[in-house]
């Protein structure tokens, strides 16, 4: 960033902490216990995040009095907001009775149940406790089917946190090879190199270089996995298209596919694989199941999950936390009410949000651009078309971190990365009021984004 846009930055830094003494002090705190003073790198921001103590519907409430409208909802997985009403009673119901038995119970089948009526691809399904563990578990089924062992994932896709998906997820695009041979990039230090041999990566919407992976190595690899809508790298949906060409060329050559559905699982009731009308072999689910409670789950044909069975003998998967009956609870009731009136009800929130930033930067005369589908979209400092991670590496990412700081002093939470998601706790008349604060703030923003990205203004 060129100075003149370091100091406004900074100026809303300024301006931020000097109304957040609260969680300065806890901040000062918690460095002490934990590294950076949190538990997860994504949550982290500068000077210092705001400490919340509370979150109801669609609000949450910070340690120095400040009211949040929350367009983050914990990263997706909140769609009912903060403290559902039905989730918290049958949660208090359930841990009344215990938390977690090491022995099955009904809940257990009654999610099942719900999930597997509602997925298209879910004949059988298992629970675990992240979307981490979920798409672990979805490749590890792959390769106990085929007996292959490379997985093919886009470039971009976000995964979770487990080694062979720690590849290519942000990589610095000057390091990362032409889209026709993509370089593999670990995304982290301590990622094992030798875990990355069995991984190859293609670029998402490009049919013509997605194939030639796959028919090259076929006999080698597993599954190809995607995030139907890749989220993470900025809400890129995919071509129908190129979703037919990778379903009609993984199914010719004993290729499993797997739809990651961690975050789309809420696109429709049925996910992004019933809304593209493209069946994967295996799924993963997360995020909105457990109610806001951790959770994974994974599943799929049954032909697939039947090699976890115990009676058949084949497949160990077991989790101290496996199914536990809070989450069991909580995703249940929280699903229960995730229907298809609630679908249809975020996602036309989500409309109204879209439209509604699009009409924000025709009055501003901003040339930038909104990805998404559904309840969750990202604003995008680019002029261009975004099709795939690299389009999304183009933009003038830094200008979304300005946006969302300033943001939050204006009572609105956002992601950083410019993410924001829908939930059945808001109201039109909140989408409005986020939508507001979206333009007062690029209003504001207008000669830096003119220095930083003269292009779109
Ligand atoms: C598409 C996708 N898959 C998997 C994960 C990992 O889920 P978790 O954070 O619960 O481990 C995420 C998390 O954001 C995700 O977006």
């Amino acid at each position: 960033m060129k100075d003149q846009s370091l100091k406004y930055f900074e100026k809303i830094r300024e301006r931020y902490a000097a109304d957040r003494p609260r969680s300065a002090a806890m901040f000062a705190e918690a460095v002490k216990y934990l590294p950076g003073g949190d538990t997860r790198t994504a949550t982290f921001y500068l000077p210092y995040a705001s400490f919340m103590a509370r979150g109801e519907g669609a609000y949450m409430y910070d340690v120095d009095g400040h009211k949040l409208l929350d367009f983050q909802g914990n990263y997706t997985s909140l769609i009912h907001g903060h403290a559902h009403p039905e989730t918290v009673a049958a949660v208090q119901e359930q841990i009344a009775k215990g938390s977690a038995y090491a022995a099955p119970f009904e809940l257990q089948w009654k999610l099942g149940e719900l999930l597997v009526g509602r997925y298209p691809a879910l004949d059988l399904v298992r629970f675990c406790n992240s979307g981490t563990e979920a798409t672990m578990h979805a490749v590890r089924a792959a390769r106990a089917f085929t007996g292959k062992d490379k997985v093919i994932k886009t470039e971009g896709g976000y995964h979770g946190t487990t080694d062979i998906f720690e590849a290519s997820v942000d990589p610095d695009i000057s390091e990362a090879g032409p889209l026709d041979d993509i370089r593999v990039i670990p995304e982290s230090r301590g990622v094992s190199v030798n875990a990355l041999k069995d991984v190859l990566v293609v670029p998402f919407n490009d049919i013509e270089n997605t194939l030639k992976v796959i028919e090259a190595n076929a006999s080698e690899v597993a599954c190809m996995i995607i995030e139907p809508v890749m989220g993470s790298a900025g809400q890129i949906t995919p071509d129908p298209e190129w979703l037919n060409a990778i379903r009609e060329m993984t199914a010719a050559r004993g290729v499993l596919l797997i739809f990651d559905e961690v975050v789309t699982g809420r696109l429709t009731t049925g996910g992004a694989h019933k809304y593209y009308g493209i069946m994967p072999d295996l799924i993963s689910l997360g995020k909105i199941i457990g109610g806001g409670i951790p959770v994974g789950a994974f599943g799929g044909r049954r032909d697939i999950m039947d090699i976890y069975d115990p009676r058949l003998g084949q497949m160990y998967h077991s989790g101290t936390f496996n199914g536990n009956a809070i989450t069991m609870a909580a995703g249940y009731a929280t699903m229960k009410a995730y229907d298809e009136a609630a679908a249809d009800y975020v996602n036309e929130l989500g409309a109204r949000f879209r439209d509604g930033l699009l009409s924000i930067y025709k009055d501003l005369s901003i040339d930038m651009k909104v990805s998404g589908v559904g309840s969750i979209y990202n604003t995008l400092f680019t002029n261009k078309e975004v099709r795939n991670y690299r389009d999304v590496a183009a933009a003038h990412e830094e200008l979304n971190k300005i946006l969302f700081l300033d943001l939050v002093t204006r009572g609105v939470f956002n992601a950083e990365r410019g993410m924001f998601a829908m939930t059945t706790a808001m109201t039109t008349d909140d989408v409005d009021f986020g939508l507001e604060m979206v333009r007062a703030s690029l209003k504001e923003m207008l000669p830096i984004i003119a220095i930083e990205a003269p292009e779109l203004v």
